[in-house]
């Protein structure tokens, strides 16, 4: 049975890829723009209160301590761009937590930092996440002098009841008088996540959000799919029966609806969760779909490059410790917090571009591919599939002249069909480095 699309528009930190060589790793060899150029994602790790469903790495501050974080974050961006020997960020992504409680001057900060390292061009996209309460909304125009040129807006929901339940400390007045700024200041790079699938929700309910919604929003829509995560309070509440959320029929409806009503006001499905008009993508998730490399900066943030600067010639999947205490220690102690270095060989790299680039409606071009995938095709990996066969033959899955893409009907089926792909992958593309799990969960040597 072909099962829908797991949907979230979280900010995807598990995939990837990596250098080229002789046996497909990403090396100095790699065209320019695999190992020369990354986006840089920074994590702002504080939130003023937990919100009942959310399990991000988020900390409530116990003081003021912006000055160190400032000093920390402005020291591992140095650190990791040093490493990676990249010569342009592409994009930077401040996210959180809330990075709208950080001071403008942190930001201009780390963007000055960048910068004087490498080519940050006017034109690359500088995105913060902001929380709409009066406090985030009061910084807007000193985020965009420290240079911030997009905003992505938690909105949630437009329905008062529905944002005290999930423990936003927002109202809607509130969101709607923060779009209307952002707008005003940043028109037409303004982003706005929306939830379904939450308490209380019906798709009748979720179509009038929508349509509230659309009359308020800017370019670019980003949507939510709730999920119930362990060790939340939601996730306590719904299990000991207080709350009750739609079931997943009733989502996956939820979903359809959102699809067909964002594309009939012109907000265009680029990827399972995004949606833009007159074509403001996300540059930045784009390149995370299109398995470029990124560096992550703050605690508990994910990057994706090869550590040029050690020699190394494989890219790595790199995580930073998680807790702030113990991540501005290391920090000050050697120039960086990485927690976790994973070596990705040939065929984690090929999933990663595989399960991300399907994400996206326009799906893995034969270029792409080639680019992770120099000697062996789309068509020769998957064409003699029986499974992938009949996902072609259903209609789900496209695989032509352009590339190998999902359907409208197979992009919320993906999550389904991602096994059997994988599967013809892995038989193709047999060597899994021994170095995979050796690594997993070791500390790096010092860089
Ligand atoms: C982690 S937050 C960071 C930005 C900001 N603090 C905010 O809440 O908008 C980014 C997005 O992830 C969403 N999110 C967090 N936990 C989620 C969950 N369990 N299910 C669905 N979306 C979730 C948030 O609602 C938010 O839109
Ligand atoms: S504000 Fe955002 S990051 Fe913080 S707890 Fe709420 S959803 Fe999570």
């Amino acid at each position: 049975m072909i099962r829908r699309t797991f949907l979230t528009g979280r900010r995807v930190f598990f995939l990837g890829l990596r250098c080229f060589s002789s046996g497909g790793e990403i090396t100095a060899d790699a065209p320019a723009d695999l190992t020369q150029q990354a986006s840089l994602y920074v994590h702002w790790p504080y939130c003023l209160r937990r919100c009942s469903y959310c399990n991000f790495n988020k900390y409530i501050p116990r003081g003021d301590n912006a000055h160190v974080m400032t000093e920390c974050l402005q020291r591992e961006t140095e650190a990791l761009l040093q490493l990676s020997q990249v010569s342009s960020i592409t994009s930077v992504f401040f996210g959180g937590g809330t990075p709208s409680l950080a001071q403008p001057s942190t930001i201009a900060v780390i963007l000055e930092t960048v910068s004087r390292r490498v080519n940050l061009s006017d034109e690359a996209e500088v995105t913060l996440e902001v929380n709409p309460t009066p406090v985030g909304m009061a910084k807007l125009e000193d985020y965009c002098r420290a240079g911030v040129n997009r905003f992505s807006i938690g909105v949630q929901t437009l329905q008062d009841d529905g944002l005290s339940l999930l423990g936003r400390d927002h109202n809607s007045h509130q969101a709607l008088r923060t779009i209307e700024e952002a707008r005003r200041l940043r028109p037409g790079r303004v982003s706005v996540d929306v939830m379904f699938g939450r308490p209380h929700q019906t798709v009748g309910s979720w179509e009038r959000e929508l349509s509230e919604l659309l009359r308020a929003c800017d370019d670019h829509v980003s949507l939510y799919q709730l999920t119930l995560e362990r060790g939340t309070r939601l996730f306590q509440q719904v299990h000991q029966g207080a709350v009750a959320v739609p079931a997943e029929d009733e989502t996956a409806d939820m979903y359809q609806c959102a699809r067909t009503t964002l594309q009939q006001h012109g907000l265009v499905q680029y990827e399972v969760s995004n949606f833009a008009r007159h074509n403001a993508v996300s540059h930045h998730n784009l390149s995370y779909w299109k398995g470029r490399q990124y560096i992550g900066v703050g605690p508990g943030a994910h990057g994706r490059f090869v550590p040029l600067a050690e020699g190394g010639g494989v890219r790595e999947a790199r995580t930073q410790t998680l807790e702030p205490d113990v991540w501005i220690r290391e920090v000050r102690r050697r120039g960086h917090g990485t927690r976790r270095r994973i070596p990705l060989h040939r065929l984690e790299l090929l999933e990663e571009a595989l399960a991300m680039g399907l994400r996206m409606t326009e799906g893995i071009t034969h270029k792409h591919w080639g680019m992770f995938s120099p000697q062996l095709g789309l068509r020769e990996v998957f064409g003699s599939s029986a499974d992938v066969q009949e996902l072609l033959h259903s209609g789900h899955l496209i695989l032509d002249d352009r590339g190998l893409r999902c359907s409208w009907a197979g992009l919320a089926l993906l999550d389904s069909m991602l096994p059997a792909l994988l599967v013809e992958l892995e038989t193709q593309i047999p060597q899994r480095s021994p170095v995979e799990h050796g690594a997993e969960g070791r500390r790096p040597p010092p860089s």
